[in-house]
């Protein structure tokens, strides 16, 4: 039985990374063990390609290296990771997957999508991830969370507008299929969002049990 692949995603400052570690909490006390991994990254090979997209650097980087160095991370990354691991029948919980591609690289960026869709099409033929949850917040609000912890990588250095059309893109993915996006409002108490997460994920268990 093939595995289910979970994604989450969401702009600057949403807290993927406590939200990650709860739905890994509540997949294991309905006795599902996942792999947890992220992308940028999850592999060797995909962590070097990481560093590269994070640092800044004198020459800027060029929206098609940034798209293909993105898209090499994940052709690895799916090889060596998230398809080995569905077909021995785990689930996966990325952390971000190509629907950051189309937020930042599309919206942010404005590369086209159909740019996008053929590397997504090559690479992942007709895997998609089964649910996919948006942390969303306002990026005014997002970033001032971020800007607490300091260090800005490349990413992070870019204006307002560009994480308005990131977060916009990913609204608008959510908008057009309601069958694999949920938005998750995290502008609320920790609390508050955990629930909702928690409903959500329960609904998705009994769906795939
Ligand atoms: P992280 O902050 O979630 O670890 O992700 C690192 C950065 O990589 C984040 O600013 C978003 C960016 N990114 C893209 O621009 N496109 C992508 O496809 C992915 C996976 C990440």
């Amino acid at each position: 039985m093939q595995g289910k692949f979970i994604t989450l995603e969401g702009s600057e400052g949403v807290g993927k990374t406590t939200n990650v570690e709860f739905i890994k909490e509540r997949l294991a006390q309905s006795g599902i063990e996942c792999v947890v991994t992220r992308e940028p990254g999850g592999t060797s090979l995909g962590e070097k390609i990481r560093s590269l997209l994070l640092a800044r650097d004198s020459e800027s980087m060029d929206d098609y290296a940034e798209l293909l160095l993105i898209f090499a991370a994940r052709a690895q990354h799916l090889a060596r990771v998230i398809k080995p691991a569905l077909g021995r029948g785990q689930w996966v919980l990325c952390d971000r997957f190509t629907d950051a591609t189309y937020a930042y690289q599309g919206g942010g960026r404005g590369v086209p999508d159909a740019s996008i869709a053929v590397l997504e099409n090559l690479l992942q033929g007709d895997l998609r991830p089964d649910l996919t949850i948006i942390l969303d917040i306002d990026p005014e609000i997002g970033l001032a969370r971020v800007k607490e912890r300091g260090e800005f990588d490349r990413f992070e250095r870019e204006q307002l507008e560009f994480f308005q059309r990131v977060r916009s893109a990913y609204l608008a993915r959510a908008a057009a299929d309601t069958r694999r996006y949920r938005v998750v409002n995290v502008a609320r108490t920790l609390t508050e969002i955990q629930s909702d997460l928690r409903r959500e994920l329960d609904q998705f268990i009994r769906r795939a049990q």
